[in-house]
């Protein structure tokens, strides 16, 4: 049976401990593994800008040993011209595994439907289930654990961020808290499942409006921008509605005092995170962008070899 990576929750959390474990692993062995000998093909599509995503696959990629192939999706006939359920049964006759970063959840879901090989979700409109991956194994490099400890995620409530680190969070055992406006809440189905996951692992969720509520005591503080991919016409709006949801250095006072700050980047200094946080020595952002390359080679290999 293929097994996708559609969601945070498409792996059990045993399987997440192993891919992060395994990434730290392959960080310290980069060249030890090489599931796409051959070379074989993996397609990276993308309806959506990126610089981490686009780099760290297509080195991932090579790494295993396989051949990475950018895709800008304006240039192929996938969209107005071609469905994705065709576009799946050609991609599948050619290539080990399918990464796409899109707008709707549902063409992910699409995808995986008809592809007979692995699909990734390197970012939808509900998930970014890649880039926690990245952040779990940041927080189990700098904290030597996940399970028990507290993050908190600041500012957009509705985004893939917040939705993927309620689910992937509480999967990794932690006690997730997500402050945001009350109009921007998380996805119900993503704050329901975190709740039904973390009767299982023994974390937990909370959603507030009150940012300190939320930063006090915490091992992790998280954000990120407050206007994502196809959002820029409400900048104005959102950047009205997210004040006070800053990540301030007087706001990380709260938190542990060993707390580290992750933001999936890019990132926008003045906005969701002050420059004295994000470059001061809490920060742990450049470890999170570099294990994007070494958790998604984990997640490829487990992707590949499990039966
Ligand atoms: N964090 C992240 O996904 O970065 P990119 O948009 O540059 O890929």
């Amino acid at each position: 049976m293929v097994r996708h990576f559609r969601r945070d929750d498409d792996i059990s959390p045993a399987e997440q401990q192993q891919i992060i474990d395994r990434a730290i692993a392959m960080k310290a062995d980069p060249y030890g593994l090489t599931p796409l000998a051959g070379p074989k093909s993996v397609a990276l599509l993308f309806d959506k800008p990126s610089t981490r995503t686009r780099v760290s696959f297509s080195v991932g990629v090579a790494a295993l040993g396989g051949n990475p192939l950018v895709i800008q999706s304006s240039e192929s006939q996938l969209g107005a011209k071609e469905s994705i359920a065709d576009t799946a049964r050609v991609l599948d006759r050619m290539v080990a595994a399918i990464v796409w970063r899109t707008f709707a959840q549902s063409n992910i879901d699409e995808m995986a439907e008809y592809s007979t090989v692995p699909v990734i979700n390197s970012l939808s409109d509900d998930f970014h289930p890649c880039q926690l991956l990245a952040d779990l194994q940041t927080i189990q490099e700098h904290k030597g654990k996940t399970a028990g400890l507290t993050v908190a995620f600041i500012g957009d409530g509705s985004s893939n961020m917040a939705n993927s680190y309620l689910v992937a969070g509480v999967m990794a055992g932690m006690h997730v808290r997500v402050a945001t406006p009350t109009a921007y809440p998380p996805l119900a189905e993503a704050h329901s499942t975190a709740i039904r996951i973390s009767a299982e692992t023994g974390g937990s969720v909370r959603v507030t409006a009150d940012v300190a509520e939320a930063a006090q005591g915490a091992d992790v503080v998280v954000t990120d921008t407050w206007i994502s991919m196809g959002q820029e016409a409400e900048k104005a709006r959102r950047t009205a509605d997210f004040a006070g949801y800053a990540v301030t250095a007087d706001l990380m006072s709260l938190a542990s005092p060993g707390a580290i700050f992750l933001h999936c980047l890019p990132a926008f200094r003045g906005y969701e995170v002050d420059a004295d946080v994000i470059d001061g020595p809490q920060s742990a952002v450049w470890d999170a962008a570099e294990n994007r390359l070494h958790a998604q080679k984990a997640l490829l290999h487990f992707l590949l070899t499990t039966p």
